[in-house]
């Protein structure tokens, strides 16, 4: 069931738990996920990057297919189709081409710029019925080919950003996007207190959600993070058991025991099963299961 992000994020804030953004790259990936979803009765996210919707052959294309998989795999739990970090043309297109949600990156604008933009986005988007994340202080690490560090955000600029009416922010509290370094010092969850604070209690988002250690997640959930994006951790996955496949050689056409491994529906299932496998836990770990309803 295609629907916008508000309730099912309103909902976990108020029962203190959070609904995973997974992003999406393909078929499988949507298939994995959204079945994942239906088996746990857990809300979901489908995240799709500018890079990720251009690689599917555009916006239209990636609506076409989630909504159609969506009916004709019978999905019942609530599945909201969200574009992630884009930029104000690629926000304005998902809105027009039926995503139910939308991110609005400005946060590498000049702060007035992205209220500006911020403010005409959160119109078009709630005139079409989708709900709209904006974004203040960077989140680190690299997505896209777009880095930055891992920025702590400022309350005051939530505040403004969030009186501009939408529905849910991404406020940076030293997370990063992809695999943490070493050294890195932890989430800052006395920062998130004063956003959360600040925001007057609206549901935040916590970008990178790959590598904090789940007493951490636990932590950020508590104090009102409850959308966790990862994507990451699906694209290791996948990679891994791909891998291991072939390794195996199961996909070599010489090999004794081949039975046309290398066929890609055989191919690439151990790295469907590997996502779903992924998707599980994190849900689990996330409080959402069974939270459908
Ligand atoms: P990871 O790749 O670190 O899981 O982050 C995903 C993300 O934040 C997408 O917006």
């Amino acid at each position: 069931m295609l629907v916008n992000a508000t309730r099912m994020l309103k909902k976990a804030h108020d029962e203190h738990y959070a609904v995973g953004h997974f992003n999406i790259n393909n078929l499988e990936w949507t298939k994995a996920i959204l079945l994942e979803a239906e088996a746990q009765k857990s809300p979901v996210i489908l995240g799709v990057s500018m890079g990720a919707a251009k690689y599917m052959g555009g916006y239209k294309v990636v609506a076409a297919m989630v909504r159609a998989l969506d009916e004709s795999l019978g999905i019942t739990v609530p599945v909201a189709l969200h574009l992630d970090h884009g930029n104000y043309d690629a926000a304005k297109a998902c809105i027009e081409a039926g995503f139910t949600s939308v991110m609005f990156d400005g946060s590498s604008l000049p702060f007035e710029e992205n209220v500006e933009k911020t403010k005409e986005l959160v119109a078009l988007a709630h005139d079409k019925g989708c709900s709209i994340e904006a974004e203040v202080g960077a989140i680190g690490g690299t997505e896209d080919g777009i880095t930055a560090d891992g920025e702590v955000a400022d309350p005051e600029e939530c505040k403004k950003i969030v009186e501009l009416g939408v529905d849910f922010l991404a406020a940076g509290i030293g997370n990063i996007h992809g695999i943490y370094p070493v050294n890195w010092t932890g989430l800052h969850i006395d920062a998130l207190i004063k956003i959360q604070e600040a925001t007057g209690g609206i549901p935040l988002v916590l970008h990178g959600g790959t590598g904090i250690p789940d007493n951490q997640i636990k932590e950020a959930i508590a104090h009102g993070m409850s959308k966790i994006n990862v994507n990451t951790d699906c694209q290791l996955v996948f990679a891994q058991a791909t891998i291991d496949y072939c390794a195996a050689g199961k996909a070599d056409p010489t090999a004794d025991n081949a039975a046309k491994g290398y066929d890609p529906r055989k191919l690439l299932k151990p790295g469907f099963e590997a996502i779903r496998a992924k998707v599980k836990e994190k849900m689990e770990l996330f409080g959402s299961v069974g939270k459908a309803a």
